[in-house]
């Protein structure tokens, strides 16, 4: 008997040695220590043995019993840290790994402009004004001295939202609206940027675009004159498109202003020697301009006797397009964002 349990122990401890995980443990140690066990059988078997061997037996049972169980805990806690450790390998995280890199958007370059402008003229003391975009026909037509007749009350170029209302086909519309509102008369000096319609859509216009119209109104004694206007834009250009540009004025006309011209800068991009920009002029049409029609200053309130101001008006996105040397303006507004970002942190270039 003894030696039966000397081999139950032998076999045991080998099993036990060979086990690889917690599962197999668990189901080994039923098989060796559970009810249907061999040593449960012979513990169930000691009533038939002869009394004075029983004792004997019995302990020798037990200590056979207790060597099984330190081995099987041994071998669990073997078991628990090998799990532990592969656990451990397999969440690792390597800290030298470089990290990922989340993207950052950028300032579109019609916002850039925009703040470029709004920056200057609040350095030369002007207002940075708003006006709606929903426009009546009354503040963007008939109070800026635009005739029935005109082309841009033209419903072919206007977007005419019902017979009063339209999407606003210029900013100039806040001229009249600046003039209208300032009823104590104190000096304008505003510019107003934003949106602005008309029905084209081309390489070179868009149906939406943006404006920028500056406004200066003050006391005629003063001299508010077209040297202002000239030196204001000369400013305004030199800053925008580069300090060598040259303006140039050419007669124009625009209901709202009189004299009227339209000004033009010289090539920034052959500076003035004629290439495929300028169609070989040596110029580029950018901003039109004028002192403010004597009929617009009384429409709105002001004596033409007593007052007199000068105003301009150009698009953002042909400045934005001139500045970063962009070939077609739907580029601005189809949010591509492998083309926006191209201007990222294009300013501290
Ligand atoms: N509103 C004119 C345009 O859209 C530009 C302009 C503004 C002309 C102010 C003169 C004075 O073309």
């Amino acid at each position: 008997m003894k030696e039966k349990l000397e081999k139950i122990k032998e076999n045991a401890k080998e099993s036990i040695s060979k086990i690889q995980n917690l599962q197999e443990l668990q189901d080994l140690k039923v098989k060796l220590l559970g009810k249907k066990s061999e040593l449960s059988t012979i513990l169930k078997g000691l009533g038939s043995l002869a009394a004075e061997e029983r004792p004997k037996i019995g302990s020798f049972v037990n200590d056979v019993r207790n060597e099984i169980e330190s081995n099987i805990n041994e071998a669990e806690k073997r078991l628990k840290e090998k799990a532990l450790s592969q656990k451990l390998e397999k969440e690792k995280i390597d800290i030298t790994m470089p990290g990922t890199k989340i993207k950052r958007g950028s300032k579109h370059p019609i916002n850039r402009v925009i703040e470029e402008i709004q920056d200057l003229f609040v350095s030369m003391g002007y207002d940075v004004v708003d006006g709606p975009e929903l426009e009546t026909d009354e503040f963007c037509f008939e109070r800026l001295n635009l005739p029935d007749g005109h082309p841009a009350r033209d419903m072919q170029d206007s977007f005419y939202i019902t017979s009063e209302y339209l999407l606003r086909t210029q900013t100039s519309a806040v001229q009249a609206r600046t003039m209208l509102g300032n009823t104590e008369k104190s000096p304008i000096r505003m510019i107003c940027t934003g949106k602005t319609y008309r029905r084209e859509d081309d390489a070179t216009h868009s149906h939406q675009f943006n404006q920028v119209e500056g406004l200066v109104v003050d006391r005629k004694e003063l001299n508010v004159s077209l040297a202002d206007l000239k030196g204001t834009l000369e400013v305004f250009v030199k800053k925008m498109v580069g300090e060598k540009s040259e303006l140039r004025f050419r007669p124009s006309y625009f209901p709202f202003t009189e004299p009227s011209y339209e000004v033009d800068v010289t090539c920034f991009k052959c500076g003035g020697k004629g290439c495929p920009l300028c169609k070989k002029t040596g110029w580029i049409e950018l901003l039109g301009a004028g002192m403010v029609h004597p009929n617009v200053l009384k429409m709105n309130g002001y004596d033409p006797e007593k007052y007199a101001g000068f105003a301009f008006g150009t698009g953002i996105d042909r400045l934005a397009m001139f500045k970063y040397g962009i070939t077609d303006m739907r580029y601005l507004y189809t949010n591509d964002v492998r083309f926006l970002s191209q201007f990222d942190r294009k300013d501290e270039e």
